[in-house]
């Protein structure tokens, strides 16, 4: 099946300011060359695997982590992910709260103990404490969300808390209010982010952790401030490398700052010191404070260090396809199993064939490493 042709419509809400290194220059050429196939046509999966009833892939990793993008719209504009002029789904294209309910109920028959949302920014979503509280209604998995953390009120967390979510990762790179606004293209400020980390604690939506990006030439130089805010808040500071999922395709090999480079930084300041607790198919490698200081930092590799070996994760995007991995080209439409009167074991049979054609691993490390089409917004987090 050829490459869907999506209706999308016009955001409005921009605060455009420009960064010509981040302009999209080169995104027409890149679209050209990549093929990202959006299938409902998935191969079966051998019926030993169907069989089994979990989501096994061919390289003998099993999927425990589902990602859901409720959302692809956010108010901001991060540079390293979304477009001043991105250019929005309709919401006829985007699952329904109850369809996203029932994946999310399928799923954790097939093995899922663990259901992030995210967007987009997903508390831009009008109907998202339905959506929590339908999953909690319907399934027992932990619930995390992830957000820009702009928008969040002390009412609205209790509400979300209330309705089953357990935890939330925010995301701040920046504690300059004016490169704050550089970076992320929006109003918000860093204040603004301190404040929803303070009341998420308050809520006690925990364990609390905050992803930072650092792009080089950007805010390179805050590794060491934006990891004081673990030792602050006794939270976990993740360092997540700038990957090739922006909108603009400027990403280029010389802009990631290492989690090396980036733990040499810390450790000028504040030696850190590994914990052993780190799951096999966690994404970060988690360290504490050599000085005993609450908080810990957490280092996310995927350029550097890839952990695709042991990955565990399974990602939704709001338009209803299932892409195996955040550098896939192929992803399948369970849309239109959704909406085509598929059964629940319809439904559950694509879960396991989808997952049986996640690749080994991504090469971006490689020359001939091509960029998806779309960006971190639009496959969620
Ligand atoms: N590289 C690395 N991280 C990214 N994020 C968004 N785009 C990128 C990118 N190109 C991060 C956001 C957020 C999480 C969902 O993904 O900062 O914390
Ligand atoms: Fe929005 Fe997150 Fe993308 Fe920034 S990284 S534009 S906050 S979706």
């Amino acid at each position: 099946m050829p490459v869907e042709v999506r209706e999308r419509e016009c955001a409005s809400d921009v605060i455009a300011v420009s960064l010509p290194q981040f302009q999209s220059t080169n995104r027409a050429a890149s679209q050209q060359r990549i093929r990202l196939t959006a299938s409902a046509h998935v191969p079966a999966a051998p019926q030993k695997v169907r069989d089994g009833g979990r989501m096994l892939d061919s390289h003998g990793r099993t999927i425990l982590d589902l990602r859901i993008s409720i959302t692809d719209r956010c108010n901001f504009r991060c540079v390293y992910c979304m477009d001043p002029d991105v250019q929005f789904q309709r919401p006829e294209n985007l699952l329904t709260p109850a369809e996203i309910i029932r994946v999310a109920r399928v799923a954790e028959t097939l093995g899922v103990r663990k259901i992030r949302l995210t967007g987009g920014e997903p508390t831009l979503h009008p109907q998202l404490t339905e959506i929590i509280a339908g999953i909690r209604a319907e399934t027992q998995v932990e619930i995390a969300m992830i957000s820009n953390g702009s928008l969040l009120t002390r009412h609205k967390l209790a509400q979300w808390k209330r309705a089953g979510l357990n935890r939330m990762t925010l995301s701040l790179d920046s504690l300059r209010a004016e490169r704050f606004a550089r970076l992320t293209r929006s109003t918000v400020t860093p204040d603004d982010v301190l404040a929803a980390i303070e009341l998420c604690l308050a809520e006690g939506l925990t364990p609390l952790k905050v992803n930072a990006v650092l792009v080089r030439d950007q805010n390179d130089d805050e590794a060491v401030e934006l990891a004081r805010l673990a030792r602050t808040f006794g939270i976990e500071v993740r360092f997540i490398e700038f990957m090739p999922l922006d909108s603009a395709h400027a990403w280029d090999r010389s802009r990631v700052v290492t989690a090396k480079e980036t733990r040499e930084a810390i450790e000028s300041v504040f030696p850190l010191t590994p914990t052993d607790a780190d799951e096999p198919h966690s994404t970060a490698r988690t360290f504490s404070f050599a000085d005993g200081s609450p908080g810990h930092i957490g280092f996310i590799a995927p350029v550097s260090n890839p952990f695709c070996g042991a990955c565990s994760r399974l990602r939704l995007t709001a338009d209803g396809h299932v892409r195996p991995c955040l550098f896939s080209t192929q992803e399948w439409s369970v849309m239109s199993v959704l909406r085509g009167g598929g059964s629940d074991q319809d439904l559950s049979n694509f879960l396991m064939d989808v997952t049986w054609t996640k690749l080994a691993g991504h090469n971006i490390s490689s020359p001939a490493f091509v960029q998806p089409a779309r960006p971190m917004s639009a496959v969620g987090g």
